[in-house]
């Protein structure tokens, strides 16, 4: 039941299969008998139950998942206390002997595939195809963190120099590092922010989202179970509160960041007032990604590439598509035609297969997107939405909406939900509506279709983006060979899953011998 998708990266399920899909369900099912109690994973603190908070099912905020209990400032003290100390001896372990404990969790993550698939669509809304693609992710991370920190982490290095002196160059972690992960990933981002530092020699507290704790729990207890020390790798779970109390703390190392630029900005103010060492700082954030279409491109492609951008995943992917920009000759044609493809979407519950378009992941975020729907559709003459179905009145769903827009200057904020704003533009206005859209600061995806191989180049040339695709949709960049992340509000960079992202979770250190 298991096939390859390519030599390096993760195997996932087949989903055409029908036992497989018997499997997830009776998993999906099973895993609603069970209450997950959850808390800060610290050696010496009582991780569970009292004063847990309500983890609720996005799908059916009626159904309660499990309870979380947050970290407390005297848990996030005695945290970076023990974090602190288990430091240098996790960094003198080197790159190799790592890997082999990182590369262990990776096999614990695979065998672990349904029920963590199960806890995915339960606590995050994750449809199945969404939920095997983020534990192959999540896989995926480690194994390619992994395999760095082996061939990067382990020896020294020669370098040149005058007769009679001998100088090397070796990689080491840089202390603590604080990773604070987003819900849209709650375990692909989670684990790949975790396993980066720890791979570079870090000791980690990791702070879940406040909506997953669940599946964040459950990734470290697997670190753990491989044999990465408890106190090497903890979990913080809570709020913005608990975030603060961990970036403030006069021994954090490193900060790395997935979340909203404004969180971000928080963050960066936060460190550099900061007296004391310099902190680096790793933020992957949103962005506003267009997709630009010319008259050349082939509408079939791009009416399903859209439909997967903008849509799937209830467009909850810091990659999704926000704004199409259609050339005029052909906007009719593909509105149609997208209209239509989006008439087979089907909303609905997660743990259907059938299910296209699941919830969004909670009140706070389908009061937002809601209200900016309204505003839209008044504003808006050309403006289609499809119908949210009965069964979906417990859950916090947002059908998907297209909205034909005069300009993405309209556009004050990111909309992360299922919601597709189209610009049309003359084939004379292309260089100026590139600019436009630039002009947001953003600069995270960019698609493009178009057969003019000359076009898409000159493009690439000038965008100010991090992931660009070409005559393909625009999400779910794979590991290894799409590392991802972006410039400017997007984020610092390095790449997520790229040959480079360890190098700023780590420190180096050169030696010279006169021999
Ligand atoms: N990495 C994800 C993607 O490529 C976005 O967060 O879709």
């Amino acid at each position: 039941r298991i096939f390859g998708m390519s030599r390096d990266n993760s195997m996932g399920l087949d989903l055409t299969s029908a036992a497989v899909l018997d499997e997830l369900t009776q998993a999906v099912k099973d895993c609603a008998g069970e209450s997950f109690d959850v808390g800060p994973l610290v050696p010496g603190v009582r991780p569970g139950q009292d004063g847990g908070r309500p983890v609720t099912n996005p799908a059916d905020n009626t159904e309660i998942i499990g309870t979380v209990r947050y970290a407390t400032p005297d848990e996030v003290g005695a945290a970076f206390d023990a974090a602190r100390k288990s430091q240098p001896a996790w960094d003198r372990l080197g790159g190799a002997k790592r890997a082999v404990l990182l590369n262990k969790a990776a096999d614990m993550l695979e065998a672990d595939l349904i029920p963590l698939i199960a806890i995915l669509v339960r606590e995050a809304g994750k449809t199945y195809p969404d939920a095997v693609a983020e534990v192959r992710e999540a896989v995926d991370f480690c194994r390619y963190y992994a395999g760095q920190a082996e061939r990067e982490f382990t020896d020294y290095v020669s370098l040149p120099g005058p007769a009679g002196e001998e100088n090397t160059i070796g990689l080491h972690g840089r202390g603590v590092f604080v990773c604070i992960s987003p819900w849209n990933f709650p375990l692909a981002i989670f684990v790949g922010q975790v396993v980066a530092a720890l791979a570079a020699g870090n000791t980690v507290l990791a702070k879940s989202a406040e909506q997953t704790p669940i599946i964040a729990d459950r990734a470290i207890r697997t670190l753990h179970k491989a044999g990465v020390p408890e106190d090497v790798a903890m979990l913080l779970p809570g709020d913005g509160a608990v975030g603060g109390e961990l970036v403030q703390h006069p021994a954090v190392g490193g900060v790395a960041f997935t979340g909203s630029t404004q969180t971000a900005h928080a963050i960066n103010h936060v460190l550099a007032m900061k007296p004391g060492p310099i902190v680096p700082f790793i933020a992957e954030t949103g962005g506003q990604n267009v997709m630009f279409v010319d008259s050349t491109a082939l509408l079939e492609q791009v009416t399903d590439d859209v439909v997967q951008s903008a849509f799937k995943s209830a467009g909850q992917r810091c990659s999704a598509l926000r704004v199409l920009y259609l050339q005029e000759d052909i906007a009719d044609a593909a509105i149609d035609m997208i209209k239509g493809a989006m008439d087979t979407l089907k909303i609905g519950s997660p743990a259907d297969i059938d299910t296209d378009v699941g919830p969004v992941i909670d009140r706070r975020a389908s009061d937002k997107l809601g209200e900016h729907c309204y505003h839209m559709a008044r504003s808006c003459d050309n403006h289609y939405a499809l119908e949210l179905p009965a069964d979906c009145r417990n859950g916090t769903f947002i059908a998907p909406h297209l909205f034909e827009i005069g300009s993405i200057t309209e556009l004050s904020e990111e909309q992360f939900g299922p919601i597709l704003h189209i610009v049309r533009y003359a084939e004379s206005q292309l260089e100026e509506k590139l600019q436009e859209a630039f002009s947001t600061g953003y600069g995270l995806t960019l698609g493009i279709h178009t057969r003019m191989e000359s076009r898409w180049r000159e493009v690439f040339k000038k965008a100010p983006v991090g992931n660009t695709y070409i005559n393909r949709n625009m999400v779910g960049a794979v590991v290894g060979s799409q590392p991802f992340g972006g410039q400017g509000l997007s984020g610092t960079g390095y790449k997520a899953g790229g040959p480079r992202y360890l190098y700023k979770f780590a420190t180096e250190k050169t030696l010279s011998v006169n021999i």
